[in-house]
């Protein structure tokens, strides 16, 4: 009867295909995703859930709306510590369903049986205490100590922790959604927010346009609204409003400049979330409700560069999706050209050639530890076995910006930008590994004689800046030298031309005068005068705290001390610890601190640094 089974099989395949419903075929596959999209796509959710600060708990329904790429009797979906209590088919069917034996990070699969006819499954679960992408705050550790506050973070491979879902990059949803939250509390979703609080605590929430999972997002406090223009604005404890209000004020004219150069934002409303302190980046893009680090609000906008780059992300995500944590170089390399664009457009092109120059000289140091210390500079890594949130690193960001700067000056601006503009436009937004687009490009983009293969290599595979790479210098650096030069051979800091340097110009000098040995004195001196362990940038401070410890200057540790403990950002965290471990002297720190203030960090910072201290 093998013949008949064939028959059946024929049948069926044909039924599944007249239907319609295949679409996105050959989906590649995803190390870090049990979730199999080449044959059933879950596209559109429907989330309805309530918060329980008490518990630490996310108790929901996730209805998971189907699309069918060829005949399957499963779907599947990544989970990670969820609690699974039942699962339905369209009208309240039940179904078989099995949660996988956990692995390590990735969690474990949720398989649930499918019937020839079924379009939804309602998955009723509940998070568990070691949701890695929520943090659960006490009133005591946000800004205004009075309420409790809740975040999840999405990127890369967390979201599965608070929702089952098929928790790859390449794959998208639309959304709705309806919240309850303890009265007095503000729910925000990246979707399209309500200003005001709702004294019953229940929110509702729709995103039409479809979204990564590493995009879906959510924060609970006390949040309060304060507008831009009719459409953004800022949320964030009380507190926090005004200031953010002031540093972040030139989102729209930042806005109106990318739309100059790329085409209209795709969310019809954006607004900014300052986060308590143990957020563990300065932003994350999620759609119509990006992130910032509070530790942003320098006073001065000189951290607003962040801003750029989250802002840049609602363009360059519509470039192309990668499919896969080892190809997410492709899209912070749209990202950060598009961000340099907007500054240059804001700034002028001497503070974008500045950053640029900071960029490669922060390249540069990590290309050479990474050979002692096995850091990835590599953009196209394989990550198999390895969690994705431990390995991407700034250095992925500096060679890409390098990358992108070195294709413009190789294709011309104008020609780059109308490519940009031309791949929006056409929204194809083809998913891509990083062989599939550089194939796709060889002839435009990559042009061959900017991409011959060793170059390539260079670029994509090894630790290395290829041999053609050309290193633009800054103007405004030049005289930073200078002084950096006459100061290392022993002159007063006064009675140099210091006067109107930027933040960055410190931050070079810093970097350029770190050669041989410093005295301690001098830098006790240099301190006193300009006042770098008071400065509010924290980028600044970080760099100034390397340099002290470096050179035995442990005067300042009660202030390092205090930056431990009150900032969350995972790049300045291990940028301090790593200089406090690097030191004989300081190393008992290290452990003290870290011991000591664990706790307030977010969970992929908490691991990042334990990795590096070898706990
Ligand atoms: N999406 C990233 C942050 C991220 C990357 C989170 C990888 C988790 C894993 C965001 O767009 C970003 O790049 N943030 C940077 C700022 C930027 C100016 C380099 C950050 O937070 O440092
Ligand atoms: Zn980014």
């Amino acid at each position: 009867m093998k013949w008949l089974k064939w028959l059946i099989f024929i049948l069926a395949w044909g039924f599944v295909g007249c239907n319609g419903l295949n679409q996105d075929k050959n989906i590649p596959g995803d190390p870090h995703s049990f979730s199999q999209p080449n044959k059933v796509l879950a596209t559109h959710l429907h989330w309805e859930g309530s918060v329980d600060f008490e518990r630490k708990q996310i108790q929901a329904k996730a209805s998971w709306l189907l699309s069918y790429a060829a005949a399957a009797d499963t779907v599947v979906f990544d989970t990670y510590g969820l609690t699974i209590d039942s699962v339905r088919l369209d009208d309240n069917q039940s179904t078989f369903w099995k949660l996988d034996v956990p692995q390590a990070f990735l969690g474990s699969a949720l398989r649930i049986a499918l019937k020839p006819s079924t379009q939804m499954v309602h998955i009723y679960y509940r998070t568990g205490s070691q949701a890695r992408g929520l943090q659960w705050l006490e009133a005591q550790q946000t800004a205004d100590k009075q309420h409790p506050f809740l975040f999840s973070q999405g990127q890369a491979i967390l979201t599965r922790s608070w929702l089952p879902c098929q928790d790859s990059p390449a794959l998208r949803f639309s959304f709705d959604a309806e919240l309850s939250v303890p009265p007095g509390l503000k729910a925000v979703m990246s979707a399209s927010n309500q200003a005001q609080m709702q004294p019953s605590g229940r929110y509702s929430f729709s995103n039409k346009k479809p979204i990564p999972s590493y995009l879906f997002a959510l924060a609970v406090g006390d949040i309060h609204f304060k507008a831009f223009d009719e459409r953004t604005g800022v949320f964030a404890e009380k507190s926090k409003l005004e200031q953010a209000w002031q540093e972040f004020a030139n989102l729209p004219p930042m806005i109106r400049a990318a739309e100059r150069l790329y085409g209209r934002m795709p969310w019809e409303r954006l607004d900014l979330l300052v986060l308590p302190p143990s957020f563990p980046f300065g932003g994350m893009e999620n759609p119509m409700l990006m992130y910032v680090a509070p530790s942003l609000i320098a006073g001065d906008r000189s951290l607003t560069n962040l801003v750029a780059h989250e802002l840049a992300h609602a363009w360059s995500d519509q470039i192309l999706r990668h499919a896969s944590w080892e190809d997410f170089w492709l899209n912070e390399f749209f990202t950060n050209y598009i961000e340099r664009r907007i500054i240059e457009e804001m700034e002028g092109p001497a503070y974008a050639e500045m950053m640029l120059a900071l960029n490669n000289l922060e390249l540069e140091r990590n290309l050479a530890q990474a050979k002692t210390n096995h850091q990835p500079t590599i953009l196209a890594p394989k990550l198999l076995g390895k969690d994705p949130d431990l390995v991407l690193s700034a250095a992925t960001y500096q060679k890409c910006t390098a990358f992108m700067m070195q294709l413009e000056s190789k294709l011309g601006k104008k020609e780059l930008d109308q490519w940009i503009k031309k791949q929006i436009a056409e929204g194809k937004n083809q998913i891509h590994t990083t062989n599939t687009f550089v194939d796709q490009h060889q002839n435009s983009l990559f042009a061959t004689n900017v991409f011959e293969s060793d170059i390539r290599d260079a670029w994509l595979y090894q630790n290395e800046l290829p041999r053609n790479y050309e290193r633009k210098p800054s103007a405004r650096f030049a005289s930073v030298e200078a002084v950096a030069s006459i100061w290392q051979q022993g002159e007063d800091i006064r009675n140099l031309p210091t006067g109107g340097w930027s933040v960055y110009e410190w931050i070079y000098f810093l970097r350029a005068v770190n050669h041989g040995q410093i005295d301690p004195q001098r830098l006790h001196a240099l301190d006193a005068l300009i006042g770098f362990s008071q400065s509010g940038n924290v980028e600044l401070k970080s760099v100034w705290f390397q340099l002290c410890l470096q050179h035995h200057y442990l005067e300042v540790l009660p202030e390092i001390e205090n930056m431990v403990a009150n900032t969350g950002r995972r790049k300045i965290l291990i940028a301090i610890y790593k200089a406090l471990w690097n030191n004989p002297i300081t190393k008992d720190e290290a452990l003290l601190w870290f011991n000591n203030y664990q706790q307030r960090y977010h969970p992929v910072a908490r691991s990042s640094i334990a990795q590096l201290l070898g706990k």
